[in-house]
């Protein structure tokens, strides 16, 4: 293994030699694969004194290395595992090496590596040193000239990123293919596929004229299932160009969908790589999550052309400059293409139930960290979602017009370049005149900023008075106050909003701020509107306004927001009770306001939000000790009563969402079948006497697959016997891999799962433990999506899930580090069970992990 060296931001050095482009020859065999490249190498000048040229490379052999044409004698390289060392005094040379590597046998998702009959690559973050010795790192930028070379039969389809400009038979049923890339790039968006695939064709006509041609590789069979994905990138670059006024740069884009894949997708230069997850989509296999999955992250990887590939980072430390960028501008296509209020509540509810725990435990850094040992595990919900967070305050503070100003000032200055953090928010700062120094604490303080609000109101001078205090739990005590760009309303005792200047935009700055508003009656505050800055914030309010809020508020996000609170309050208070042998009770004043929200008229996608119960991990993520024993009953006992109270009101509202027939993809339909099957999972909760056959009946009858699927999920969840469902959706959908995926989430996040039925769906035939999608499907839905099973108080879960890590790292170190990560709560854990997960932390630590998992393993156990 290699060893656990930490990397800091502070030693940054610019690379001693650049490489200024770089020849390739991949000769791809059964049994072996041989890559020639030469590279044309110029010292760095600042580094006149550098003799040795270290190149990145591993699991490799070097069968030959030649320097301008001459072979290289001994006495001038050394190498191993990691690096090919050579010592040279030229300043401009040609450095030729042929390697062998074994890509038939890699299953780690990095280099070059099969994913069923195809090979493909995955160069980010560090991949490209298994395929070549290289400077794998992103400020070495080169222009690339690729020749694909393998057996027609096997591999007619041979693509690698730019423009095809060669292709030819060779002997003994062989061809080739050349590319060239004319935009030179770090060796990260280097990218090769070889394999039999279906190709789906398509154009598109850019705002200046040219014509791009579209082309997307899937499986034969799978062409029917792409018209989504094309539709979605033609979207994406009219969007780009309408909103950014940026064009796309080739004359081809290419997107291949592939079955193994650790990440979502990847933006490789003209050639992008996907998970089929985010690929495929059609009405009876795919849930409309599913199709907006598709719809955001064709359009991520497309936006990476010019924020990531055009304009890079310097070095990964910067990794948010291109990840929360991007981020935040697939969040806004997603707002133009469907509803800009729902999607805000979906992106704050992935940023709280993934990145403020992730920022509140072991793993803890800043978007931009100062330090890693591996750098895989940083492509994280920090880097990305409190990111994307962090590129949005800026777009708040200076408006919409300045940050387009910014952002063209961005590309000006920085096309070409490998840049840092600093220099995106220079441009932003000098383009709008507005100083975002104090800002740019948010690149280097870790931990979600708590706002603490104390508010007062004044009879005699009609003064509503707040004061709002900022603090972070630190890796470090030199807490330094944030620029925070807070909006809040004042509601009057009418439901009328109070004018207040600004529109209630406030800029706290110091660590301590106090704010005082006339007005005629005590207002009830609604803090933090459409979650204009990523905290958490202390302010008690009364379940009345709360109530209050949740019917009145004119902030979208806040109704929601206020409705979750009340759900969490009444979830905790429960199981408080049921811990102090008190039996459940339902609060009469939360289950008036559902009525009220289940009669109201507003947007279905909206009421769909508002009406669903916050999930059992969010709730734990509340309390300081979770309480595994007592939370998910209490949940249960909620949907249950709930669902009695109103069955009438429910089932009338069910029955006509069930009668809309046609299947659209757009806001309001995919809204209507998102409230139909909230609805459907209350009354899987009812004691609704034709409740199982409600459930058979959509289960039998649906037409597509978010139907289809969420009542297969509540006939598994609440059955007794189950089995006759579970054969039949496995019998009609043993052919498509992403909806078996479904089938095997759902069983693992099955109440009552026992450790021996998760190792029956392991061991099924269905199951192929080296395809990443499997493993999500099978432990990130078990660690994530049940709780109560993984927490189990006899450690089981906790063993079951170390076996598992153990298992894994041995070929995929990425996703064994991925599923490390949920092993970091022991610090919230009782006594007892923190005891189970210590010891199955102390065991691992014991193995010989990769540097991925040894690096997660030892933050969760040592935080
Ligand atoms: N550049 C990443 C993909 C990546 C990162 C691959 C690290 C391998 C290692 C890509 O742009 C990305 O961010 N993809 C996301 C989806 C996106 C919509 C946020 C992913 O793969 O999860
Ligand atoms: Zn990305």
């Amino acid at each position: 293994m290699s060893d656990n060296k930490e990397i800091f931001l502070k030693d940054y050095q610019e690379p001693h030699f650049w490489i200024r482009s770089i020849e390739l020859d991949i000769d791809i065999f059964d049994d072996k694969t041989f890559v020639t490249s030469h590279l044309n190498i110029e010292r760095n000048q600042n580094f006149k004194d550098t003799h040795n040229l270290i190149l990145d490379g591993k699991e490799m052999k070097l069968l030959s290395i030649e320097l301008n044409g001459e072979t290289l004698s001994e006495k001038f390289y050394t190498v191993n595992s990691d690096n090919l060392n050579i010592s040279t005094e030229e300043d401009n040379f040609v450095l030729t090496t042929k390697v062998e590597i074994h890509p038939e046998k890699n299953f780690s998702g990095e280099g070059l590596y099969p994913s069923g009959n195809i090979f493909c690559t995955q160069c980010e973050a560090e991949g490209f040193r298994k395929i070549t010795y290289y400077l794998d790192r992103p400020d070495v930028m080169a222009r690339f000239k690729t020749t694909l070379r393998a057996d027609i039969s096997k591999y007619p389809v041979l693509l690698s990123n730019g423009n095809k400009v060669d292709s030819g038979q060779l002997d003994n049923g062989r061809h080739f293919t050349t590319w060239e890339d004319p935009f030179k790039k770090p060796s990260y968006l280097f990218a090769v596929v070889a394999g039999d695939l279906g190709l789906v064709k398509d154009k598109f006509k850019t705002k200046s004229g040219r014509d791009v041609a579209l082309e997307i590789y899937v499986d034969h069979g799978n062409e029917d299932k792409t018209a989504h994905a094309m539709e979605s990138l033609k979207n994406s670059m009219k969007w780009d160009e309408d909103v950014f006024g940026l064009e796309y740069d080739l004359d081809i884009y290419m997107i291949v969908a592939v079955d193994s894949f650790n990440m979502g997708a990847m933006e490789n230069k003209g050639l992008n790589i996907f998970n089929s997850a985010y690929v495929l989509a059609k009405q009876d296999t795919a849930t409309d999550n599913d199709f907006q999955g598709v719809e955001a992250v064709i359009a991520h990887e497309y936006f990476h052309n010019w924020t990531g590939n055009r304009i890079t980072c310097r070095d990964w430390f910067q990794l948010t400059l291109k990840e929360g960028l991007t981020v935040f501008r697939d969040q806004e296509f997603s707002s133009d293409m469907l509803s800009r209020e729902v999607k805000r509540i979906e992106d704050v509810k992935t940023l709280r139930s993934h990145q403020f725990p992730e920022d509140a435990g072991p793993m803890s850094h800043p978007i931009k960290p100062k330090s890693y040992i591996e750098i895989n595990n940083f492509y994280s919900a920090t880097i990305y979602e409190k990111g994307a967070e962090v590129i949005r305050m800026i777009h708040t503070i200076i408006g919409k017009e300045n940050f387009r100003k910014g952002m063209d000032l961005y590309f000006e200055r920085h096309d070409g370049q490998a840049v840092t953090t600093e220099d995106f928010v220079a441009a932003m700062s000098d383009a709008s005149g507005i100083d975002l120094e104090q800002f740019k604490v948010w690149y280097d303080q870790n931990g979600t900023p708590v706002l603490d609000i104390n508010s007062n109101y004044n009879e005699s001078t009609k003064e509503f008075s707040f004061t709002i205090k900022q603090s972070a739990k630190l890796n470090n005590d030199h807490f330094e106050a944030l620029h925070i760009p807070f909006k809040y309303g004042l509601i009057d005792q009418d439901g009328k909003e109070i004018k207040l200047a600004d529109n209630g935009m406030i800029h706290l700055k110091q660590k301590e701020q106090t704010f005082i508003i006339k007005c005629d009656s005590r207002p009830i505050p609604s803090w933090n509107r459409g979650f204009s800055a990523p905290v958490t914030i202390n302010y008690e309010l009364t379940d009345d306004e709360l109530t209050f809020l949740m019917a009145n508020d004119s902030d979208g996000y806040n109704r929601y927001n206020s409705a979750v609170d009340l759900y969490k309050n009444e979830i905790i208070t429960n199981a408080k009770r049921r811990k102090n042998n008190e039996n459940f009770k339902l609060n009469d004043k939360l289950s008036k306001a559902f009525e009220s929200i289940l009669k109201d008229d507003i947007d279905p996608a909206f009421k769909s939000m508002i009406l669903t119960l916050p999930v059992e991990d969010y709730i734990q993520q509340q309390l300081t000790v979770h309480d595994y024993d007592n939370v998910y009953d209490a949940i249960i006992f909620l949907k249950s009563s709930l669902v009695n109270e109103h069955l009438e009101t429910i089932l009338e509202m069910y029955n006509k969402l069930a009668d809309v027939k046609e299947f659209k993809i757009d806001a309001y339909s995919m809204g209507q079948r998102a409230l139909k099957n909230t609805l459907l999972s209350y009354i899987a909760y009812s004691n609704y006497e034709r409740r199982e056959q409600l459930l058979i009946d959509q289960y039998e009858n649906a037409t597509n697959m978010s139907d289809e699927i969420t009542s297969f999920k509540y006939i598994v969840h609440t059955f007794k016997d189950t089995s006759p469902y579970v054969e039949s959706f496995k019998n009609k959908w043993k052919d498509e891999d992403l909806v078996i995926q479904k089938w095997i989430a759902v069983q693992a996040t099955k109440p009552d799962i026992s450790i021996e039925e998760m190792k029956q769906l392991e061991t099924s035939e269905i199951y192929n433990k080296k395809i990443p999608n499997h493993i999500r499907a099978l432990c990130r839905s078990f660690l994530r999506g049940n709780p109560r099973a993984f927490n189990a108080k006899d450690g089981s879960g906790y063993k079951y899930m170390a076996d598992t890590i153990i298992d894994v790292d041995k070929y995929n170190p990425n996703i064994a580090a991925g599923l490390a990560k949920a092993l970091r709560h022991m610090r919230n854990l009782d006594s007892d069970r923190a005891g189970k997960l210590k010891e199955q932390l102390e065991r691992l630590i014991k193995e010989n992990l990769s540097k991925d998992t040894f690096e997660i393993v030892s933050l969760n156990l040592n935080n």
